[in-house]
């Protein structure tokens, strides 16, 4: 368990990011596009995706990382989320900027039984959770580890991908990136970080300082947390 906001694996630094979350339609209760939404999206932005590529987008929210798959030339895109809100919004979004997405109702199960995929994005729920997730809080919460979708997608990343497929994949360091990291090698995915960016805690996290200190998964008086994007190719 990661019990600083420093993942142990090196990386490139991403300081200068600029996380500019992009501007979405949003339906009450969809999550909103932030700090890792960003990340990833400036990920997307600089993989090389091969034209007539199949592309997923797990854990979809508002599309924006579906979108920006269609935009970087996917020849089709999955939008996969539980929340029908959530699909809503990605298919206005998609409309909109008349992006090639088809939004699909489901999880993981869903996803692999559609697969297998060129490259693979995914923004899943990851903070740790002092109580049990409910509907008003799926977009973010995983349990007391922060690892409730992440083991099962870490474990099914292979067989989500085709041979020469990416995935990219973007947690807190709050949620183990290291047991991430390992999950993926263990595929025999060649795995990397492919940027990060330390920020200050929002306010899921800044009111839930307590349990964060009691559980270890912060120092005392740690206020910022670091996100980390992993690329893994089969
Ligand atoms: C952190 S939000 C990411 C939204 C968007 N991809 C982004 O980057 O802004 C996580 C999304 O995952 C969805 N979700 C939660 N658990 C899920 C699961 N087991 N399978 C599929 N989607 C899930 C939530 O409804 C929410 O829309």
């Amino acid at each position: 368990m990661t019990t600083s906001a420093e993942p142990v694996r090196p990386g490139p630094l991403a300081a200068r990011t600029v996380l500019t979350a992009p501007r979405l339609l949003r339906l009450p209760g969809v999550y909103r596009p932030q700090e890792d939404t960003a990340l990833l999206a400036a990920a997307i932005a600089d993989l090389a995706i091969t034209p007539g590529a199949r592309a997923l987008d797990l854990c979809t929210g508002t599309g924006a990382q579906a979108i920006a798959l269609a935009r970087r030339g996917a020849r089709t895109v999955l939008a996969v989320d539980l929340s029908r809100r959530a699909l809503a919004s990605a298919r206005l979004n998609a409309l909109v900027r008349q992006a090639a997405v088809r939004p699909c109702r489901g999880d993981l199960a869903t996803a692999l039984s559609r697969g297998p995929f060129d490259v693979v994005v995914a923004n899943p729920p990851y903070v740790p959770a002092p109580a049990a997730t409910v509907r008003a809080t799926r977009g973010w919460d995983a349990g007391p580890d922060g690892r409730a979708v992440l083991d099962p997608l870490c474990a099914a990343a292979g067989t989500l991908l085709r041979p020469g497929g990416t995935l990219l994949l973007v947690q807190s360091a709050l949620s183990d990136v290291d047991k991430s990291w390992e999950m993926l090698a263990a595929q025999g995915l060649r795995t990397s970080v492919d940027r990060r960016a330390r920020i200050p805690f929002g306010p899921v996290l800044s009111g839930r300082t307590e349990f964060l200190e009691a559980a270890g998964l912060i120092a005392p008086g740690q206020r910022t947390e670091e996100l980390v994007v992993l690329r893994a190719v089969r």
